[in-house]
């Protein structure tokens, strides 16, 4: 009998888990296809896959996934809040060896990345490449087993790229966040809805005709500046990039400096992907009643440690909500303790885009197994054929029909001596 390790919250909470899961398997029918191919070929046979993800109702369904096609398969958290303890206990029920609650300090949540490796996995999934990490730093006895990595999350990516150009990498891995149908996808309408729902959720404020200042318009900064502005808010971005800046506001947003923005916004959104984007200037010159939300992978875009400094006190005065107030008598208010709004006050992003993302992450797995001979260390892209599957079967489960190119067309497109 196969013995099942775990540490979750609450085991009575695992009936609650698996109906959450079963909404997303409904919602979900590009993985559950594949799932489907898997249980009949078990690419994974005698294989351990290691997680460390979001563990949400999506997140089970990829799990779920893999240990159908014959992995064993073991999974922490990706962060500290955005564990959905239901959906923890719901795993173990379903065999998987389960190391994540909500709420965890430093020392439980790398205590559980340690236990996931502690199964000597032959293929990592990472979201902001803590597993990765944890092997090339001080684990460096698993290298031999692991046969290639994936990593779901921009920051994630930009470690690993970094890792490879210092020649720090030891195994291939898959940039599953950059490829298009992830990343065009997850990180613009998942981050655009999932950062809005984690927002209402904890304040339930009403967004229509407030100042919404959303730091960063790249992928997720731009998905929810359109999802603000579809609430009615006054959309302001903040950006240090000319070329996005200019688009922003070719979109029709006023884009100002921060400082300029700090003292009009009424909610404040950051998703940069970088350190100490709101700070002590800023903090200074908000007015009162300001809240403050993050959206990228770390909590360290609002600077909580200048938040301390500028404060005489604070309480929590709602889920997810902590009221600071400042020393010039004005009061701020800080969701979620700056991590991941969307996960850690909100579900995390709609089943429906995770579809594609997770879709991604099975079929790369696949590649894994099957190329890794043959790949080189270094950070890879999704393969272009897996891409498109994904994307024609999203496509299909829709029932959107889209045309072919005619023979004469294809020519034509790869000519160049037919002019006009
Ligand atoms: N919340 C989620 O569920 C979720 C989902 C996907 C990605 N993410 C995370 O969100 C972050 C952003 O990801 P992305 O894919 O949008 O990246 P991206 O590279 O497309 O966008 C980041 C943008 O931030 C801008 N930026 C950097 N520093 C800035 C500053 N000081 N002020 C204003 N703008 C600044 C950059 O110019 C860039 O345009 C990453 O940390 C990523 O891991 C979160």
């Amino acid at each position: 009998m196969i013995v099942i390790e775990y540490k979750v919250k609450d085991m009575s909470l695992s009936e609650q888990g698996l109906l959450k899961i079963e909404w997303a398997e409904k919602h979900m029918p590009v993985l559950m296809s594949i799932r489907k191919e898997f249980e009949k070929i078990k690419p994974f046979k005698g294989l351990t896959i290691a997680a460390c993800l979001h563990v949400t109702k999506e997140t089970a369904v990829l799990v779920k996934t893999l240990k159908s096609g014959g992995a064993t398969v073991t999974l922490c958290g990706s962060n500290p809040l955005s564990t959905q303890d239901d959906v923890a206990a719901a795993l173990v029920k379903e065999g998987v060896n389960v190391f994540a609650w909500k709420g965890q300090n430093n020392e439980e949540y790398y205590w559980c990345v340690n236990k996931v490796l502690d199964f000597k996995p032959n293929v990592t999934l990472d979201d902001g490449a803590d597993l990765i990490s944890m092997i090339h730093n001080k684990r460096q006895d698993l290298l031999k087993n692991v046969l290639g990595g994936q990593e779901e999350t921009t920051t994630g990516v930009i470690r690993l790229r970094a890792m490879a150009k210092d020649n720090a990498l030891k195994y291939p891995v898959i940039a599953v966040n950059d490829t298009p149908t992830k990343r065009m996808f997850d990180n613009v309408y998942g981050t655009g809805q999932s950062t809005i729902d984690g927002i209402l959720r904890s304040t339930n404020l009403m967004l229509a005709g407030k100042n919404f200042v959303v730091c960063s318009y790249g992928y997720c900064g731009s998905g929810i500046a359109e999802r603000a502005r579809g609430m009615g808010a006054n959309v302001i971005v903040v950006e240090v990039e000319p070329i996005k800046a200019l688009k922003a506001v070719m979109d029709g947003y006023k884009v100002m400096s921060l400082k300029e923005a700090a003292r009009i916004g009424d909610v404040f959104v950051t998703s940069t992907g970088n350190k100490n984007v709101i700070r002590k200037e800023h903090i200074e010159l908000m007015k009162d009643g300001a809240v403050l939300a993050n959206s990228g992978h770390f909590n360290v875009e609002i600077c909580i440690p200048d938040i301390e400094i500028l404060s005489k006190g604070k309480r929590r005065i709602r889920d997810n909500v902590e009221e600071y107030m400042l020393n010039n008598g004005k009061k701020i208010y800080l969701l979620a303790e700056g991590r991941l709004v969307n996960l850690a006050a909100a579900e995390g992003h709609p089943s429906e885009v995770m579809d594609m993302s997770f879709a991604n992450q099975a079929l790369c797995c696949e590649y894994i197994v099957k190329n890794h001979k043959k790949m080189e260390i270094k950070v890879h892209d999704v393969p272009k054929e897996i891409d498109d599957k994904v994307a024609r079967l999203k496509l299909v489960s829709m029932g959107v029909e889209i045309d072919e190119l005619t023979a004469e067309q294809e020519k034509y497109l790869k000519s160049w001596e037919e002019g006009t």
